[in-house]
């Protein structure tokens, strides 16, 4: 009997250092209200990136500008951010996540301006220069969500 009651226990503990493992943590170490903003943020790009992908093909160059601003200036959390959250992030984002996101919202303000200008090419190159960004940012920071980015380059492992 007490050895069940041992081997029990002993599962349960298993089971729940598995599930803390499990829990997707965010490398970044932002407090949830920091995060439920970011990740807010991080939904309207998504969907401003999808919405681009049929403006372009439809030559849509108006929607290309507006999105493209809206982006830009997208700081849901800039806005919403108290004082004391403000100081979290100066604290905790590294500087090379500073970098990204830099770039990120200058290719977004780009390719507002040449959609104005109705350059399809310059236009697709600001798209996957922002597209990139993603993948940068997520690579580097993000990998305990987007497991993918652990898994290494195949063509670089086989190069050896
Ligand atoms: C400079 C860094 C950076 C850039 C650039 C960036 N992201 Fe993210 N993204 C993050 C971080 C950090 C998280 C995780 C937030 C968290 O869990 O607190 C995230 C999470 C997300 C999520 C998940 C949100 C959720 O609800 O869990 C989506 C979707 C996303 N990003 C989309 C994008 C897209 C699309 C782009 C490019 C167009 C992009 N991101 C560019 C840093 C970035």
């Amino acid at each position: 009997m007490k050895k069940t009651i041992i081997v029990f226990l002993i599962s349960s503990l298993a089971y729940a250092v598995q599930a803390a493992e499990d829990k997707p943590e965010n490398t970044l170490g932002l407090s949830d209200s920091v995060s439920v903003l970011l990740k807010a943020e991080m939904n309207e790009i998504k969907k401003g990136m999808e919405s681009l992908v049929f403006a372009m093909a439809s030559g849509n160059w108006k929607q290309i500008q507006e999105t493209g601003h809206r982006i830009k200036h997208s700081y849901i959390m800039k806005n919403k951010l108290t004082e004391s959250q403000k100081h979290e992030l100066h604290a905790k984002l590294p500087a090379q996540f500073r970098e990204i996101d830099k770039k990120f919202h200058y290719y977004a303000g780009m390719l507002s301006h040449v959609a104005e200008e109705r350059d399809i090419e310059l236009v697709n190159f600001y798209f996957a220069k922002m597209n990139e960004s993603c993948m940068h940012c997520h690579s580097k920071f993000v990998t305990n969500r987007f497991e993918g980015f652990r898994q290494g380059n195949k063509h670089e492992q086989h190069d050896h």
